[in-house]
């Protein structure tokens, strides 16, 4: 899909389809007036009969309007302007877009920049790419007779003023973010028989081959072995696919500036291990490496801006699985950074093999670290799936995160990580254990991290209930891709 930004007259531009509001009531919206005054008022006469009242993400296709030049006009019900919210505002989007891909147009040019359908250029900019991307996407390339590709191929938002270079920077940044998400969702939509370590390590010697200021490296079970990430090799024990340790290093910036770096889970299917899950939805236990998933989106994305920046990506990434050979409850550990863990459950995988990850982070010299990580049920259950769970041993840092998140319409929101939690890890017979027990299981999941996180300015982000969606619409959603770039591209613009 392409996405353009212009100045132009609506009733002058050829093409499928063009896009204007209408606000509740009746009332046009400019760019609808100007349509409406060359169509000799067939707007305002469509809107007398009832046919569009204006109402919010409601729509009105018409066709072959005298004095309009494109082949159809799309009404968009805007609603009232006092109510136009982020909800709304991304309703409409989404109503707009199932419009348009429910007609034969293969390109669009919308109205929406100056009206300001949401909170400000930019956002609805993002939004309505971020929408039209997910729109376009199609999950079923595995079914024998794959749905057909969407028509709609390329959209424009036209402005009645001169589009500002920011706003077109906006744009193609946007792009870029869309078609990260896409890997991401690509990604954690594959089976554990094929997504396996090894498949994610081929991923990303593959995006290494791709963009020159990728450098990616794969280490196997024995140089971890070496490392000491007795934690992480604890996970991967009763599987029969071999553990990877991925690296992905962006060069953007001089080399002497400290890298970002992001760290995602990667397990590729997580039965629960001898602490076995029950049976039911435990098929979507593939989609626990959708924090690996999603640092791939994102090296990809800013790759392809270009982002004057260094980060690292680091993916630790293996199978939980059962077996004669599987750590067993009540198994000790020492882990890379000298601590000995004491596994109670072996449910509790991710914390384990991201303790080691962690640690081996500092070997960059961070300025940053941030993980991202399918970790807790208890997430989806105090968060649902709106907002992924942030926690972080820096404040500034967390309200950066959750600024980018509201900038890109992709949520966190904070929980605290008091020590007061702590003692919850506290183990007769090793440094701590893997469990807290059931009250705050996000908290004492992030308590065991922040114990490997301490040389360091750390996040770390529970995706658990808003990586992937369950149901009829079961798919990967590509978050947190659009909040974990917009904190770069904001980090990149402060330097
Ligand atoms: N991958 C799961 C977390 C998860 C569960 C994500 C359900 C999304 C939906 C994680 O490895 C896990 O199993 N966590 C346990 C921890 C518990 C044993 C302390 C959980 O949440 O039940
Ligand atoms: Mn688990
Ligand atoms: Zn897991």
């Amino acid at each position: 899909m392409e996405f353009s930004i212009k100045q132009g007259s609506p009733e002058k531009l050829k093409g499928g389809c063009v896009v204007v509001g209408v606000f509740e009531g009746g009332k046009l919206s400019t760019a609808a007036q100007i349509i409406d005054k060359a169509a000799k008022h067939a707007l305002s006469e469509f809107i007398a009969r009832g046919d569009m009242s204006g109402k919010s993400s409601s729509t009105l296709l018409l066709h072959k309007l005298p004095g309009v030049a494109a082949e159809r006009v799309l009404l968009a019900g805007l609603g009232k302007a006092s109510e136009l919210n982020s909800k709304t505002s991304v309703e409409i989007l989404h109503a707009t877009f199932v419009a348009l891909n429910a007609t034969a147009a293969k390109d669009a040019t919308l109205y929406i920049v100056d009206e300001g359908v949401g909170k400000d250029a930019a956002w609805v900019v993002k939004q309505a790419v971020f929408t039209a991307a997910e729109q376009a996407f199609r999950a079923d390339g595995m079914k024998s007779k794959p749905s057909k590709p969407a028509t709609l191929k390329n959209i424009t938002f036209a402005t009645l003023d001169k589009p500002s270079a920011a706003l077109k920077n906006v744009l193609d940044q946007t792009a870029a973010t869309a078609r990260g998400m896409a890997l991401t969702k690509e990604l954690g939509n594959l089976p554990g028989n094929i997504c396996t370590p090894t498949y994610l390590a081929a991923k990303a010697l593959a995006l290494g081959k791709a963009h020159k200021n990728i450098k990616t490296t794969v280490l196997n079970e024995k140089d971890m072995q070496k490392l000491g990430m007795g934690s992480l090799l604890s996970v991967t024990r009763g599987s029969e696919q071999p553990a990877k340790l991925i690296t992905l290093e962006y060069h953007g910036a001089d080399k002497k500036q400290k890298p970002i770096v992001l760290v995602g889970k990667g397990i590729t299917f997580d039965s629960g291990g001898i602490s076995l899950k029950p049976g039911a939805e435990m098929d979507e236990m593939k989609y626990d490496m959708c924090g690996a998933a999603s640092v791939l989106g994102t090296m990809q994305a800013i790759a392809e801006m270009g982002l004057k920046l260094n980060v690292v990506g680091i993916i630790p990434a293996c199978e939980n699985l059962p077996s004669g050979r599987a750590t067993k409850p009540g198994d000790i550990v020492a882990s890379m950074s000298g601590q000995t863990i004491e596994i109670l459950n072996t449910d509790a995988e991710g914390r384990l093999i991201l303790c080691d990850a962690l640690t081996y982070s500092k070997k960059f010299n961070p300025d940053t670290v941030i993980d991202i990580a399918t970790l807790t049920g208890a997430c989806v259950i105090a968060l649902g799936h709106v907002a992924t769970g942030l926690f972080s041993n820096e404040d500034n840092l967390a309200k950066e995160l959750l600024a980018a998140g509201e900038q890109a319409h992709d949520r966190a929101w904070q929980l605290p990580l008091w020590e007061d939690y702590q003692s919850l890890l506290d183990s007769n017979f090793a440094d701590m254990q893997n469990i807290g027990g059931r009250a705050g299981g996000t908290i004492t999941a992030a308590c065991f991290l922040s114990r490997f996180t301490k040389d360091y300015r750390w996040a770390h982000l529970d995706i658990a209930g808003t990586a992937w969606k369950s149901g009829k619409e079961k798919g990967a959603t590509g978050r947190p891709v659009p909040l974990l770039t917009q904190y770069l591209i904001n980090r990149a613009a402060a330097k």
